[in-house]
């Protein structure tokens, strides 16, 4: 089948090669001339574990290409996919759906009858009757359906998700349409995923609510990691001890400095903003930014107390500057605020991150930026880990201690073996665990 997909930012490109892997022919496009040139290329917009190898298999094997303009490229299309965009808009959080317009009369231009137009962008509840009213504004009577479609792909093993997907949601009741996107994802369902067809409104509710939830469990645990310290317990048991739990599930327990990226804070604001605009309140969504919130500021003070309450003439190191392992984004990180508290009570830093640092100079003033871990943390007093690199865990921690001024570890993720750190002499200090 013949794929064009409207976007070549992280979940069009991701896509658009999983899709070619998958045996279809696509086209991704982008106004971006100097990014389609640089994927001509074969140079990646984004570091993405996997997506390089296998953007130039397909390339190579004639299944993916790159363009700029939609019209240049949609003769013979069955699935026009819209995957720009739709960032918070300033003020009152709601997503500025100007991209998804655009690409929606851009592809009304040129889509025949028979093909279907279907929303991957993250997009509000309504917005699917948008995207058909405007291409039904270009092309009149023309018998064309739009399909919502929404991505559950991680940063970091955005490949894995869309291969392996938990399930795939086709958001339509025309059954041309089913049975047109029940084809597109045949290789997948063919080895057991599992396809589940709603309204196009569900399939918009669901990747809000699923991204709420998420959310939700985060700063669930990370509220239970607090009442743990208070309390002498260990968040780590509690979170196993709750997760075996099948109806509550051990994955997004891990305790930490608050959740980041691009999606969750996003588009938990953009669901409130919606309930908002509809009448309903959303209590627990709301709650649950606030809990992220709160936790991001405490975590600055808190490394403050471990290092002896005050920063002035403090050096600690920062390691790990991403929201998550496996991607160079810093959107929404937690280091972003954790470093300003450091800064603001005085403290120097210097900060090493395998894949942030180009991008973290845009977000953080006044750091020092090491080559590796080790230079990273010489003659510092404390060291943080906030994000938890493979790298992280396999360093050698006597060698770490031996080149700092004092041995104090913070680790907010839980993730440093403890004995380790206790055998090479430090103060360790873990979320959830008494100290
Ligand atoms: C998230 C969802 O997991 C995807 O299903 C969704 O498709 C995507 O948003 C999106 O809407 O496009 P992503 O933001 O890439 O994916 O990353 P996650 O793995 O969900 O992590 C988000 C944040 O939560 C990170 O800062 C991570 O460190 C934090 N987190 C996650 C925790 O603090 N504890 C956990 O147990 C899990």
């Amino acid at each position: 089948m013949k794929v064009v997909m409207v976007g070549a930012g992280y979940v069009g490109l991701v896509s658009s090669a999983c899709f070619a892997e998958l045996g279809h022919c696509v086209v991704c496009v982008d106004k971006d001339t100097s990014k389609v040139a640089a994927l001509l290329e074969g140079k990646m917009p984004i570091y993405e574990p996997g997506l390089e190898e296998i953007v130039a298999h397909n390339v190579a094997a004639g299944r993916l290409s790159f363009a700029v303009s939609v019209a240049d490229v949609a003769a013979g299309t069955d699935a026009f996919f819209i995957a720009v965009g739709t960032p918070p808009r300033p003020g009152d959080g709601e997503a500025d759906l100007s991209h998804v317009r655009a690409a929606a009369a851009e592809i009304g231009t040129c889509v025949q009858a028979g093909s279907v137009v279907v929303t991957k962008s993250t997009v509000p509840v309504g917005t699917g009757d948008m995207v058909e009213f405007v291409i039904r504004s270009v092309r009149a009577n023309n018998n064309v359906e739009v399909v919502s479609n929404p991505e559950f792909l991680r940063e970091g093993s955005a490949i894995l998700d869309f291969m392996k997907p938990d399930r795939i949601v086709v958001g339509t009741d025309s059954l041309w349409a089913r049975s047109l996107m029940g084809k597109l994802y045949e290789p997948l369902t063919a080895e057991g995923a599992t396809l589940l067809n709603t309204s196009r409104r569900a399939a918009e509710v669901i990747k809000y609510a699923a991204n709420a939830f998420l959310a939700a469990k985060i700063s669930f645990i990370n509220e239970m990691a607090d009442f743990c310290e208070a309390t002498g317990a260990s968040i780590d048991e509690v979170s196993k001890g709750m997760g075996l739990d099948r109806r509550i599930g051990e994955a997004f327990l891990n305790a930490g400095p608050g959740y980041g990226g691009s999606c969750f804070p996003k588009d938990s604001m953009a669901l409130l903003a919606t309930a908002h605009s509809h009448s309903v309140a959303l209590r627990l969504v709301e709650s649950t930014i606030a809990v992220n919130e709160a936790r991001k500021r405490a975590v600055g003070r808190r490394i403050l107390n471990a290092i002896g309450g005050v920063g002035n003439g403090k050096k600690v190191a920062v390691l790990g500057l991403t929201f998550k392992p496996n991607t160079d984004d810093m959107r929404e990180s937690p280091a972003i605020s954790i470093i300003s508290s450091l800064q603001s009570a005085g403290a120097s830093v210097t900060a090493y991150d395998p894949e942030g640092m180009r991008h973290a100079r845009l977000y953080l003033r006044d750091v020092a930026y090491a080559a590796d871990a080790y230079e990273c943390v010489e003659d510092v007093d404390s060291v943080v880990l906030v994000t938890e690199w493979d790298e992280f865990l396999r360093l050698d921690f006597r060698r770490i201690a031996s080149v700092m001024r004092q041995r104090v570890f913070v680790d907010l993720r839980n993730a440093v073996d403890v004995s380790r750190l206790a055998a090479a002499g430090f103060a360790v200090h873990r979320i959830g665990h008494p100290q």
